[in-house]
Protein backbone atom coordinates (compact mmCIF):
# COMPACT_ATOMS: atom_id res chain seq x y z
CA UNK A 1 0.00 0.00 0.00
CA UNK A 2 1.19 3.48 -0.81
CA UNK A 3 0.63 4.64 2.47
CA UNK A 4 3.51 2.54 4.17
CA UNK A 5 6.25 4.88 2.23
CA UNK A 6 4.73 7.63 4.32
CA UNK A 7 6.45 7.74 7.61
CA UNK A 8 5.08 10.37 9.94
CA UNK A 9 7.72 11.84 11.76
CA UNK A 10 5.68 15.16 13.42
CA UNK A 11 2.33 17.08 13.33
CA UNK A 12 1.94 17.60 9.80
CA UNK A 13 5.28 16.36 8.49
CA UNK A 14 6.22 12.85 6.60
CA UNK A 15 9.23 11.43 5.01
CA UNK A 16 9.16 9.20 2.08
CA UNK A 17 12.71 7.19 1.29
CA UNK A 18 13.97 6.99 -1.77
CA UNK A 19 16.64 4.89 -3.83
CA UNK A 20 19.62 3.79 -2.24
CA UNK A 21 21.91 5.51 -4.60
CA UNK A 22 25.81 5.78 -5.55
CA UNK A 23 27.52 9.28 -5.86
CA UNK A 24 31.10 9.10 -6.87
CA UNK A 25 30.65 5.59 -6.12
CA UNK A 26 30.04 6.17 -2.90
CA UNK A 27 26.54 4.25 -1.51
CA UNK A 28 23.53 6.22 0.41
CA UNK A 29 20.19 6.17 1.32
CA UNK A 30 17.87 9.16 -0.11
CA UNK A 31 14.91 10.33 1.64
CA UNK A 32 12.46 13.37 0.87
CA UNK A 33 10.28 15.39 3.76
CA UNK A 34 6.70 16.16 3.15
CA UNK A 35 4.98 19.20 5.08
CA UNK A 36 1.56 20.21 4.97
CA UNK A 37 1.29 23.64 5.31
CA UNK A 38 -1.25 25.77 6.98
CA UNK A 39 -2.98 26.48 3.61
CA UNK A 40 -3.75 22.60 3.51
CA UNK A 41 -1.09 22.73 0.29
CA UNK A 42 2.08 20.77 0.54
CA UNK A 43 5.44 21.51 0.46
CA UNK A 44 8.53 18.81 -0.41
CA UNK A 45 11.83 19.16 0.10
CA UNK A 46 14.27 17.39 -2.15
CA UNK A 47 12.10 14.77 -3.78
CA UNK A 48 13.37 11.30 -4.66
CA UNK A 49 13.30 9.51 -7.77
CA UNK A 50 9.68 9.19 -8.41
CA UNK A 51 7.63 6.02 -8.87
CA UNK A 52 4.13 6.03 -9.22
CA UNK A 53 3.92 4.21 -5.75
CA UNK A 54 5.92 7.53 -4.24
CA UNK A 55 3.35 9.42 -6.44
CA UNK A 56 0.26 8.10 -4.28
CA UNK A 57 1.85 8.41 -1.30
CA UNK A 58 1.75 12.13 -1.66
CA UNK A 59 -1.53 12.13 -3.43
CA UNK A 60 -2.58 11.00 -0.20
CA UNK A 61 -1.46 13.50 1.69
CA UNK A 62 -2.99 16.14 -0.70
CA UNK A 63 -1.57 18.25 -3.53
CA UNK A 64 1.52 19.33 -3.83
CA UNK A 65 2.17 23.25 -3.91
CA UNK A 66 5.95 23.86 -3.80
CA UNK A 67 8.87 21.35 -4.62
CA UNK A 68 11.92 22.64 -3.12
CA UNK A 69 15.78 22.48 -4.51
CA UNK A 70 17.83 22.69 -1.52
CA UNK A 71 20.97 23.02 -2.81
CA UNK A 72 22.63 22.19 -6.08
CA UNK A 73 22.95 18.68 -5.94
CA UNK A 74 19.43 18.00 -4.97
CA UNK A 75 17.47 18.54 -8.20
CA UNK A 76 17.38 15.78 -10.30
CA UNK A 77 13.98 14.80 -9.44
CA UNK A 78 12.29 18.50 -9.13
CA UNK A 79 10.68 18.63 -12.56
CA UNK A 80 8.49 15.55 -12.66
CA UNK A 81 7.29 16.39 -9.61
CA UNK A 82 6.58 19.54 -10.63
CA UNK A 83 4.95 18.30 -13.93
CA UNK A 84 2.94 15.63 -11.47
CA UNK A 85 1.81 18.61 -9.59
CA UNK A 86 1.06 20.87 -11.93
CA UNK A 87 0.01 23.75 -10.05
CA UNK A 88 3.26 23.40 -7.89
CA UNK A 89 5.81 25.97 -8.02
CA UNK A 90 9.56 25.20 -7.94
CA UNK A 91 12.06 26.86 -5.51
CA UNK A 92 15.79 26.73 -5.28
CA UNK A 93 18.88 27.67 -3.49
CA UNK A 94 20.52 30.55 -4.89
CA UNK A 95 24.01 29.05 -5.99
CA UNK A 96 21.89 26.36 -7.60
CA UNK A 97 19.95 28.96 -9.73
CA UNK A 98 23.52 30.94 -10.20
CA UNK A 99 25.46 27.88 -11.76
CA UNK A 100 22.47 26.08 -13.90
CA UNK A 101 20.84 28.66 -15.65
CA UNK A 102 19.39 25.91 -18.22
CA UNK A 103 17.20 25.00 -15.70
CA UNK A 104 13.73 26.85 -14.81
CA UNK A 105 12.94 27.21 -11.31
CA UNK A 106 9.85 29.59 -9.97
CA UNK A 107 11.54 31.19 -7.35
CA UNK A 108 15.35 31.81 -5.62
CA UNK A 109 15.30 31.41 -2.02
CA UNK A 110 17.21 33.30 0.53
CA UNK A 111 17.56 33.99 4.44
CA UNK A 112 13.50 35.03 4.28
CA UNK A 113 10.95 32.45 3.78
CA UNK A 114 8.41 33.31 1.01
CA UNK A 115 4.65 34.68 2.39
CA UNK A 116 3.76 30.98 0.58
CA UNK A 117 5.47 29.53 4.36
CA UNK A 118 6.48 32.35 6.18
CA UNK A 119 3.93 30.63 8.77
CA UNK A 120 4.82 27.73 9.01
CA UNK A 121 8.75 26.97 8.11
CA UNK A 122 11.25 29.12 8.84
CA UNK A 123 14.92 29.07 6.71
CA UNK A 124 18.79 29.80 6.38
CA UNK A 125 21.08 29.58 3.44
CA UNK A 126 23.81 28.15 5.14
CA UNK A 127 26.35 29.62 3.12
CA UNK A 128 30.43 29.96 3.71
CA UNK A 129 31.42 26.90 1.42
CA UNK A 130 32.99 27.80 -1.73
CA UNK A 131 31.38 24.19 -3.25
CA UNK A 132 28.25 23.74 -1.54
CA UNK A 133 25.70 26.37 0.04
CA UNK A 134 22.56 24.89 1.23
CA UNK A 135 19.25 25.75 2.50
CA UNK A 136 18.36 24.58 5.82
CA UNK A 137 14.46 24.90 7.23
CA UNK A 138 12.52 24.27 10.38
CA UNK A 139 9.18 23.68 10.89
CA UNK A 140 8.03 25.06 13.29
CA UNK A 141 4.79 23.01 14.45
CA UNK A 142 6.34 19.57 14.92
CA UNK A 143 9.79 21.52 15.79
CA UNK A 144 11.57 19.95 12.87
CA UNK A 145 14.87 21.14 11.21
CA UNK A 146 15.03 19.45 7.93
CA UNK A 147 18.81 19.03 6.51
CA UNK A 148 19.91 17.84 3.05
CA UNK A 149 24.20 17.42 2.69
CA UNK A 150 25.39 19.33 5.22
CA UNK A 151 24.52 16.79 8.04
CA UNK A 152 24.73 12.79 7.58
CA UNK A 153 24.13 10.51 10.13
CA UNK A 154 24.77 7.19 7.93
CA UNK A 155 23.39 4.08 8.68
CA UNK A 156 26.30 1.64 9.69
CA UNK A 157 24.16 -1.65 9.13
CA UNK A 158 23.31 -0.59 5.70
CA UNK A 159 27.02 -0.50 4.55
CA UNK A 160 29.99 -2.84 4.17
CA UNK A 161 33.03 -2.68 6.66
CA UNK A 162 35.06 -0.57 3.59
CA UNK A 163 32.10 2.18 3.47
CA UNK A 164 31.38 2.02 7.12
CA UNK A 165 35.36 3.33 7.15
CA UNK A 166 35.31 5.34 5.05
CA UNK A 167 31.61 7.47 6.54
CA UNK A 168 32.76 7.17 9.66
CA UNK A 169 36.26 8.93 8.69
CA UNK A 170 34.37 11.60 7.07
CA UNK A 171 32.11 11.95 10.35
CA UNK A 172 28.78 10.98 8.86
CA UNK A 173 28.26 7.21 10.46
CA UNK A 174 25.66 7.07 12.82
CA UNK A 175 25.20 7.42 15.68
CA UNK A 176 27.76 9.93 15.67
CA UNK A 177 27.47 11.46 12.23
CA UNK A 178 27.62 15.56 11.24
CA UNK A 179 28.67 18.20 9.03
CA UNK A 180 30.87 16.12 6.09
CA UNK A 181 34.54 16.37 7.07
CA UNK A 182 35.73 17.00 3.28
CA UNK A 183 32.95 19.79 2.77
CA UNK A 184 33.70 21.18 6.11
CA UNK A 185 37.31 21.93 4.40
CA UNK A 186 35.55 24.08 1.45
CA UNK A 187 33.70 26.59 4.20
CA UNK A 188 36.16 28.95 4.21
CA UNK A 189 34.16 32.20 5.00
CA UNK A 190 33.22 31.18 8.54
CA UNK A 191 31.81 34.34 9.25
CA UNK A 192 29.21 33.45 7.03
CA UNK A 193 28.95 30.04 8.28
CA UNK A 194 28.67 30.89 12.21
CA UNK A 195 26.09 33.69 10.99
CA UNK A 196 24.16 30.75 9.89
CA UNK A 197 24.55 28.60 12.77
CA UNK A 198 23.79 30.95 14.80
CA UNK A 199 20.68 31.50 13.69
CA UNK A 200 19.41 27.89 13.45
CA UNK A 201 20.48 26.52 16.64
CA UNK A 202 17.94 29.62 17.71
CA UNK A 203 15.44 27.62 16.28
CA UNK A 204 13.19 25.44 18.85
CA UNK A 205 14.67 22.02 17.57
CA UNK A 206 13.18 18.48 18.79
CA UNK A 207 13.55 16.32 15.79
CA UNK A 208 16.08 16.58 12.81
CA UNK A 209 15.03 15.00 9.51
CA UNK A 210 18.16 14.44 7.12
CA UNK A 211 18.34 13.20 3.29
CA UNK A 212 20.88 10.63 4.13
CA UNK A 213 20.81 8.16 7.04
CA UNK A 214 19.24 7.60 10.78
CA UNK A 215 17.02 10.89 11.54
CA UNK A 216 16.87 12.44 15.21
CA UNK A 217 13.81 12.15 16.89
CA UNK A 218 13.99 13.60 20.33
CA UNK A 219 16.19 16.58 21.69
CA UNK A 220 17.59 17.57 18.40
CA UNK A 221 18.98 20.35 18.83
CA UNK A 222 22.07 18.97 20.96
CA UNK A 223 23.01 16.85 18.30
CA UNK A 224 22.71 19.90 15.60
CA UNK A 225 25.15 22.23 18.34
CA UNK A 226 27.29 19.30 18.48
CA UNK A 227 27.26 18.86 14.81
CA UNK A 228 28.50 22.31 13.71
CA UNK A 229 30.97 22.89 16.56
CA UNK A 230 33.57 23.03 14.32
CA UNK A 231 32.31 26.11 13.24
CA UNK A 232 33.71 27.77 16.10
CA UNK A 233 32.42 30.33 18.30
CA UNK A 234 30.89 33.63 17.05
CA UNK A 235 33.53 36.84 17.79
FE1 LIG B 1 22.96 14.49 -0.92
Amino acid sequence: MSEDLTRPVGDCLWTIDGDRVRMLGIPFGTRMTVVRLGDDRLWIHSPVKPSDERFRAVESLGDVGHVIAPNKLHHLFVAPWAERFSSARTWADPALQRRRSDLHFDGTLDDEAPAAWKDDIDQVWFRGSNVLSEMVFFHRKSRTLIVTDIIQNHEPEEDTWFWRGVKRLNGILAPDGGAPRDWRLTVRDRDAARRARDVLLGWDIERLVLSHGRCIEHDAHAFVRRAFEWVGQTA
